[in-house]
């Protein structure tokens, strides 16, 4: 019997591996052990690949993808060339192509892809996708907050914007290497601007427009740009969000800690909110509309090395301060493109929405890069997905013809809830390639998507990956193989799965464990921005010889990954990564608040959610009044995004007598769980745990 995912009963013979010759088999054989020890299943409970779809895939069957598989990790250098080979180089890198050491006992981790390769991703984005013919093809379709607002760009017009912005960039002194704010929502703008940026080999930190003006403040002084962009305010559902207010308190207060930004690009958002009823610092803001239309449509690019840095995007980790991950140019273009291209079956064809805000990874790499690196057409919307109704995003869909649509499980959970006739009532004909990303997809909230949304016709690709990794780590290949609803599947082109148990041996077969990799791949991040250390120490001394992920996860007997979510003190709600440390200081921060501890806990629509034990000072009372102003605290520490659901009074917490506190026994009282309390005798004081159940109420 073959060592594959089974592929029985509903295929054919065209793509179902019984025709394949014996000698095929045996070499397949031996390299699905690679990906896992894959097992012909008797599961029922797998989706086959439609026929026709699969014909037409990129990845046609599970032979082919394990023959590109093989080759990618055997000939990691020679794979990824030949991928790199796609875009335009002006100089060819080195004869190394990556350096591969992630053995933190073997020395520094320096991970380095296509060195000494001249580049720029901006120009492989716009002018070379132009230059083969695609310049009046439709390259940003933009639909506003309100239905009948809408705009698109070509390629031709979106270079033409780029350039004029990169223009005036450089005229402001912005240079190759410094970096750039860019605050803004989901504006065709934000992509202008990241791809502006890029031109002219500034690095751009995109933050999302929900982080509160604190979040904001802390990364302009982490990273000191020259320059923020930034819009007066947005409309989001029928809210107006004064964006131009959080920045001008974030630059207020981050001159006052030393450092000092002249300029405040303003885009003006007239739809939300007029010119003249904006605050305005004369010295300090300029309106976009004022000095970018008038900059040349002619930009040159400036040419980087592949190992140049494109961007940073912090992102919550298990202590306090938020990192700022840095990826590079060369490995993060060609891993960007290639997953993108695979991982959703990409014709040129293609209508492509992703819900994600730019102010993500998954906006970063799939709003923005991997697909434009493709030449195709994206949907950008700048609006809440149930607004007015929640059956926009269908209206959407079929407004634009979109094939694929790449969302977030919060969304379909939500949507799900909502009722079958919102999406029913469209005709989402359209759609071939269904995807999900962030967090992991429920069984039941996967069938939905492909029942009800998908008509039962449309793959789901579940993409596992990180802010860390660049693009997907683990993903079906629509078309490949059968997939199993909730399971990413299998391991994309060049990345080596390991799972591990508490010792850092890597498990064989079916077994669960903590999931990390064991060979860098180009996408992977490059170090934590000024704190290579907090890099080292925080991914590749856990488990010397492999990069962490942080998260749990276990392999079937068929080989397939499932993502059981973060095995640290990080949070992720509605697929929004928060660091419990983050909101425990925010919530510190409260003068009536002593201490705080946060857990996550299971919520049926958005995955988790946060849940808070604070001891209030000595001597304040209980109140309403004093639960509200503790998540303001959050919501003006962090955002909206990071409130905690609930606040749990906690006159002590559960805490070793060495002082640490005992998550799990906080964990485990958060979701009512109190006869599985386990062992409570080595605390400090176990009637702690009596007083906090007694208040789990109040
Ligand atoms: O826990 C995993 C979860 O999201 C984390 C990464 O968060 P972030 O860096 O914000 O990037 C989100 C978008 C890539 C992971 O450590 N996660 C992401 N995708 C999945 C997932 N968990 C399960 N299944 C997924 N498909």
């Amino acid at each position: 019997r073959l060592r594959l995912p089974a592929m029985t009963n509903n295929l054919t013979t065209t793509n179902r591996h019984s025709h394949l010759s014996a000698r095929n088999s045996a070499v397949l054989k031996r390299k699905a052990v690679v990906i896992g020890e894959a097992v012909a299943s008797d599961d029922a409970d797998r989706i086959f690949p439609d026929q026709d779809f699969a014909q037409q895939a990129h990845v046609p069957n599970f032979e082919k993808y394990l023959e590109m598989y093989t080759r990618s990790i055997e000939d990691p250098a020679g794979f990824w060339s030949e991928m790199a080979d796609s875009f335009y180089w002006k100089k060819k890198w080195g004869q190394q192509v990556n350096s591969e050491n992630l053995d933190i006992t073997k020395g520094n981790i320096k991970i380095e892809w296509f060195k000494g390769g001249i580049t720029n991703i901006c120009y492989n984005c716009l002018d070379r996708n132009i230059e083969s013919g695609n310049g009046e093809k439709i390259a940003i379709h933009w639909e506003g907050n309100d239905r009948g607002v809408d705009d698109s760009l070509t390629y031709n017009q979106l270079l033409d914007r780029v350039c004029q912005l990169a223009n005036y960039l450089k005229e402001s002194g912005v240079k190759k290497g410094d970096s750039v704010i860019i605050y803004l929502p989901m504006l065709m703008e934000l992509p202008i601007s990241m791809l502006a940026c890029a031109r002219i080999g500034a690095v751009h930190s995109v933050v999302f427009a929900g982080f509160s003006a604190e979040s904001l403040e802390q990364r302009i002084i982490d990273c000191k740009p020259k320059i923020v962009i930034t819009c007066n305010a947005v409309k989001r559902g029928t809210k107006v969000i004064n964006l131009k207010d959080i920045v001008d308190s974030a630059l207020s207060e981050s001159s006052q800690n030393g450092v000092h930004v002249d300029l405040c690009l303003t885009y003006a958002n007239e739809l939300a909110k007029k010119r003249e009823d904006t605050k305005w610092q004369k010295e300090r803001d300029v309106w976009w509309q004022d000095v970018v239309p008038k900059c040349s449509t002619k930009c040159d690019v400036e040419w980087v090395d592949a190992e140049d840095p494109l961007f940073l995007l912090y992102t919550s980790g298990s202590t306090g301060k938020p990192k700022g991950v840095l990826h590079t140019t060369g490995g993060y273009m060609v891993y960007t493109a290639a997953t993108f291209k695979y991982a959703f079956d990409y014709k040129p064809s293609d209508i492509y929405w992703c819900t994600a805000d730019c102010g993500w990874i998954t906006g970063h790499s799939y709003v923005a890069y991997g697909p434009l690196l493709n030449g195709a057409t994206v949907l950008v919307y700048e609006g809440v997905p149930n607004y007015p109704d929640p059956g926009r995003c269908w209206d959407i869909v079929d407004k634009y013809k979109v094939t694929i649509f790449y969302t977030a499980p919060t969304l379909v959970r939500s949507l799900m809830r909502d009722g079958n006739e919102y999406v029913t009532r469209y005709s989402r004909k359209s759609l071939r390639v269904l995807g999900s990303v962030g967090e992991p997809i429920n069984p039941s909230a996967w069938r939905w998507f492909y029942d009800v949304v998908g008509d039962s016709r449309c793959p789901i690709s579940d993409t596992w990956w990180q802010t860390e990794t660049g693009g997907f780590m683990i993903t079906p290949l629509p078309g490949a193989w059968p997939q199993k609803p909730g399971s990413a599947t299998f391991p994309f082109f060049g990345v080596q799965p390991a799972i591990v148990d508490e010792k850092g041996k890597e498990m064989e077969g079916e077994c669960s464990g903590y999931l990390c990799v064991k060979a860098s791949w180009p996408g992977a991040f490059r170090t934590l921005f000024g704190d290579h250390e907090r890099y080292e120490t925080t991914y590749f001394s856990a488990f010397p010889g492999y990069y962490f992920s942080g998260d749990g996860c276990s392999r079937d007997k068929d080989g397939y990954y499932w993502l059981t979510g973060r095995v640290d003190d990080v949070i992720n709600v509605s697929g929004h990564r928060i660091g419990t440390a983050e909101v425990e200081s925010a919530l510190v921060s409260h003068p009536k608040c002593a201490e705080a501890a946060v857990v996550g806990v299971e919520h049926e629509v958005k995955g988790q959610c946060i849940y808070a034990f604070v001891t209030p000072v000595e001597g304040v009372e209980y109140s309403e009044d004093l639960k509200k102003s503790l998540v303001l605290s959050v919501r003006t520490n962090i955002g909206a995004f990071a409130a905690p659901d609930k606040i749990h009074w906690a006159p002590g917490l559960p805490k070793t007598r060495s002082g640490k506190i005992m998550r799990r026994i906080l964990r485990k009282i958060a979701s009512r769980q109190l006869d599985e309390l386990g062992d409570t005798s080595t605390l400090a004081d176990p009637n702690v745990v009596d007083q906090l159940i007694a208040l789990a109420d109040s």
